[in-house]
């Protein structure tokens, strides 16, 4: 997607072909900065401190960063110590995990010198897939924009939670993905765009995204949602996910299951767009199964941004001593979820619906 007219991607390989470079998304919006990320330590501080995230690139961030442990140790026990370290960063995005066992199950079958090459190709492979899947996804969700502009006869808002566009991903995003096939199909599509508390991911990176691609958007408070969509001001809400059971319960940012109440209690049809790496074919009840990964309480006690002098501040906002929690995700049910949007189409949110979308699951099933 492009940043000023300029295409970029959220990670790519550095020239020197040993290291990878990132958008530092910790500065966004205000500061455009790109990090090298050379060893396996890095890559681990770039997911926890969240420099690079979002589930998909937080999948491809540590396929690199188990290729550039291979640099410092190939051994098998190398294999096993990497993984542990990059699973441990983040619990809840499922990519994660994924990434990690497909490329170390590949390099457990060759000899410890080819590792890091072997490694860094699937990576990038991994990263490839992730483009083409996620352009797939705006295909077909840019395919349900369309239609519902045609029936209405106006241009559709959509209201989305977070951030699941092109930052949050290699390219083209999740959720924002159907909205660039809209807009760039010339479909009027309107975003309403939530801030997302407690680090405004929809405030400074939707909005960022939004803004360098000339989609046209509103920033809305997280609790303005519910209002907006009992006054018909949303046609349709799409939100990206971290992790989807096999029956179709989509886990996300904090916040986006009282969306989907509050859709479901106005009609507004609910999708979640999610390409295969995010789905756990392991767990059913998403609710008492996915592990929901609590963040420091600084998070929520501390706001920083820009100043009037173009500086940046940390300010405290919570009555200071007050206990705080902070989980960073929720579970929406199947049966609040219209739809799920994939590279291989739009299904029923249901074990029926993802076989149907996934027929070699069942036969692993
Ligand atoms: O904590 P984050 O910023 O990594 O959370 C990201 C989200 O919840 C996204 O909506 C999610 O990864 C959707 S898929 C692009």
């Amino acid at each position: 997607m492009n940043i000023d007219g300029r295409p970029y991607r959220t990670i790519f390989p550095d020239a020197d072909g040993i290291s990878v470079q990132v958008i530092d998304q910790t500065r966004l919006p205000f500061a455009f900065e790109v990090k090298r990320l050379a060893t396996l330590d890095d890559a681990a501080v770039a997911i926890r401190t969240m420099i690079v995230r979002g589930a998909p690139l937080i999948g491809v961030t540590a396929a690199y960063g188990l290729a550039l442990a291979m640099r410092e140790d190939p051994s098998t026990e190398g294999i096993a110590r990497a993984c542990a370290t990059l699973a441990a960063t983040r619990p809840t995005a499922i990519n994660l995990r994924w990434a990690l066992d497909r490329v170390s199950a590949n390099l457990r079958q060759i000899e410890p010198h080819e590792r890091f090459g072997r490694a860094f190709a699937e990576a990038g492979r991994i990263a490839e897939e992730d483009v083409a899947s996620c352009r797939a996804i705006g295909a077909h969700g840019g395919q349900l924009i369309a239609n519902l502009h045609k029936a209405k006869g106006r241009p559709i808002t959509v209201l989305t939670h977070c951030n699941a566009g092109w930052l949050a991903t290699v390219d083209w995003g999740t959720a924002l993905a159907p909205i660039y096939d809209a807009h760039g199909n010339g479909v009027p599509v309107h975003v309403l765009v939530d801030e997302t508390r407690p680090r405004n991911q929809g405030a400074a990176l939707t909005a960022f995204e939004l803004n360098g691609h000339g989609v046209p958007h509103t920033v809305i408070a997280d609790n303005a949602g519910g209002h907006l969509m009992q006054h018909g001001k949303v046609d349709l809400c799409i939100v990206g996910s971290d992790r989807t059971t096999a029956e179709g319960d989509v886990c996300n940012k904090i916040g986006t299951y009282l969306k989907a109440l509050a859709a479901r209690d106005t009609g507004v049809p609910f999708y979640a767009a999610l390409p295969f790496s995010t789905i756990d074919w392991t767990l059913r009840d998403g609710v008492a199964e996915i592990p929901i990964e609590e963040r420091d309480a600084r998070e929520v006690t501390h706001l920083t941004g820009r100043t009037q002098d173009g500086g940046f501040a940390t300010v405290e906002v919570v009555s200071p001593g007050s206990p705080v929690a902070n989980p960073a995700f929720d579970v929406t049910p199947s049966r609040l979820v219209t739809g799920i949007i994939t590279e291989r189409g739009v299904c029923e949110a249901s074990a029926e619906g993802l076989l149907g979308l996934y027929p070699e699951r069942r036969r692993a099933a």
